[in-house]
């Protein structure tokens, strides 16, 4: 990496990484540190585990064997999700485009791999591009590769947690008069009950405004036994990633969970229509957290994720609660996964 210069601005936290090796320095690639998650972790953890039904938030399961993990996911030949998507945006780059423009801000929520964007990049051509993450090292990686594959593109990663506050860094406010457009793909509003996935589109919606868009892919309901597949895959690269938030509480925050009494569980519960995932207590056992202990029955679980499906009639009615409308939906052949096109 000696091509990549790293520089520290006035403003504290925030780093601006420029490639020397282009001559007209504009190879942008700013790191902004708005957040730090460690201390909201603890807590967050020593309260779910407090309730009965137990329950952590899917947000920490992205450290960074955790993102690696998901990573694997996305691979699958059972996790659908990804591939169609892409699929989905690939084939419809050039209307998205044409629907959006040029020169707008980008900004993708949870955008810590940037696996997605590239197939935006060409034609929408944004001023700048801002991915937003919890994982910082993720995000790093990610966005120097990124860099390089597009020398042409400013770049703000920004380590935050998108689901506590929806912040611009502020360099990347000032840069553009653009149309503002949010990209939240992989059906990351899944993680959200339908209640909250309202209010955070309520957030994009004031983050995008006056003119702005939301561009947003949605898993949707079909045959449970596709659905069971994808969280149950043949491998156990979601078991591992399941189990994995309890070693991270065991690194980080000084726990004694046995792996070996834990087991992933994944179910489509059709009425709340709504994959959950949780970690199923295999014996009568007891943890230590630092100085807090629980204990937990044979039987007893984990909540660790919902994966809420919707229709297309259903998100968009949904999205039309938060104050965006409908500009235009794609859907695989297959009708496995949507991407939809809001504006405010
Ligand atoms: C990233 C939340 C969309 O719900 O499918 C994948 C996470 N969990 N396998 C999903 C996940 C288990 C994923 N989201």
């Amino acid at each position: 990496m000696d091509n990549i210069a790293y520089a520290i601005t006035d403003s504290e936290s925030t780093e601006v990484i420029t490639n020397t090796r282009n001559s007209l320095n504009k190879n942008k690639l700013c790191f902004h540190d708005l957040h730090s998650t460690t201390s909201k972790f603890a807590s967050d953890v020593l309260q779910g585990l407090d309730k009965r039904p137990a329950s952590i938030p899917p947000k920490y399961f992205y450290d960074a064997k955790g993102s690696q993990l998901f990573d694997a996911i996305t691979k699958l030949p059972e996790y659908y999700q990804s591939r169609t998507e892409i699929t989905i945006l690939q084939d419809n780059a050039d209307e998205i485009a044409h629907h959006v423009g040029t020169g707008s801000l980008l900004i993708e929520p949870g955008g810590g791999s940037c696996a997605k964007v590239h197939i935006l990049l060409e034609g929408l051509k944004p001023m700048a591009y801002v991915p937003m993450d919890i994982s910082s090292q993720h995000l790093r990686l990610a966005t120097e590769e990124l860099a390089t594959a597009f020398p042409w593109l400013e770049i703000h990663a920004t380590c935050t947690d998108f689901t506590q506050s929806m912040v611009l860094p502020p360099t990347a406010v000032e840069n553009t008069e653009g149309t503002k457009v949010a990209f939240f793909p992989g059906s990351s509003i899944g993680n959200f009950d339908p209640a909250s996935a309202v209010k955070f589109l309520t957030s994009i919606a004031q983050l995008v405004k006056p003119e702005g868009y939301l561009l947003i892919g949605v898993d949707l309901k079909k045959d449970k036994n596709i659905l069971h597949a994808a969280y149950n895959d043949a491998l156990g690269i979601t078991a591992q990633f399941n189990l994995n938030l309890l070693q991270r509480i065991n690194h980080e925050l000084d726990a004694d969970f046995d792996l070996s009494g834990w087991q992933h569980k994944a179910i489509y519960n059709e009425q709340a229509g709504r994959i959950e995932m949780h970690l199923l207590s295999l014996r009568e056992q007891q943890v230590s957290i630092g100085q807090s202990r629980f204990a937990f029955a044979n039987g007893e679980t984990i909540h660790s994720e919902n994966s809420y499906k919707y229709s297309t009639r259903e998100f968009i009615k949904l999205a039309q609660h938060a104050g965006f409308q409908s500009v235009a939906l794609w859907v695989d052949a297959d009708n496995l996964f949507s991407v939809h096109l809001f504006r405010v």
